[in-house]
């Protein structure tokens, strides 16, 4: 194994960020994947914005946040359910190749750790769902910074906290702007292009490129 550390973005990699919704499919009616989509881009946009200003708020209440603004957006949607998708936040759906693949490269010997915007309680609650809790080594969480991700100082918690050089761990996400940010860190990279998007970030390119997280093992 060439690296010591294997750290994984959260919500998107390792958890299905469309689950929430996804389960209430049928109340919700036929704007499900716009309510959802509004959703998960105002939770991002308002953990960036508030980084840059320094107004930080944690993540649960920006995820709160976005939601009660996707219902605005999307007025076939019943805010009535707002608690409801709220309380499956707590214990999304993983992809179904995440155990597997992550006992694996445990029995290699590597270290495993969670790099997550979310809040420690809110990944806590996904982790114990998923029952990933004897796998994942440790958890950090941009709430000890009090700063989103790509703000370096997040990334930063690994290296600090495990004493290692960046190009020492190799970190994980589908979320093609946080690789931009782990790669700016000197991290090593792998981009899960789940939904097949287009690259972007030409000058912060992934070291690896993989549909799931099925190849990371032959990737190591
Ligand atoms: C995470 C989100 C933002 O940090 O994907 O887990």
């Amino acid at each position: 194994m060439k690296h010591a550390a294997f750290v994984f973005d959260a919500y998107g990699t390792l958890f299905d960020i469309h689950a929430a919704v996804r389960r209430h499919a049928g109340e919700i009616g036929p704007d499900g994947q716009l309510l959802s989509d509004i959703w998960r881009a105002k939770q991002l946009e308002y953990s960036w914005v508030r980084s840059l200003m320094g107004s930080y708020r944690d993540f649960w209440q920006l995820t709160q946040d976005a939601l009660d603004y996707a219902f605005r957006k999307v007025p076939s949607a019943d805010p009535a359910l707002r608690q409801r998708l709220l309380d499956t936040y707590w214990r999304l759906d993983c992809y179904p190749e995440v155990p597997s693949v992550l006992k694996a490269l445990k029995a290699q010997g590597v270290r495993l750790a969670i790099l997550s915007n979310g809040s420690p309680a809110m990944i806590e609650g996904s982790v114990r769902a998923a029952a990933l809790d004897t796998v994942i080594d440790e958890i950090f969480s941009a709430d000890t910074v009090g700063r989103f991700k790509t703000d370096p100082s997040v990334y930063d918690l690994v290296t600090t906290a495990w004493r290692l050089y960046p190009s020492a761990v190799s970190f994980q996400s589908s979320n093609r702007w946080d690789v931009a940010g782990a790669h700016a860190f000197g991290f090593r990279t792998v981009w899960i292009n789940r939904a097949g998007q287009p690259d972007e970030y030409p000058d912060h390119l992934p070291d690896v490129i993989l549909p799931s997280l099925q190849g990371l093992l032959d990737a190591a």
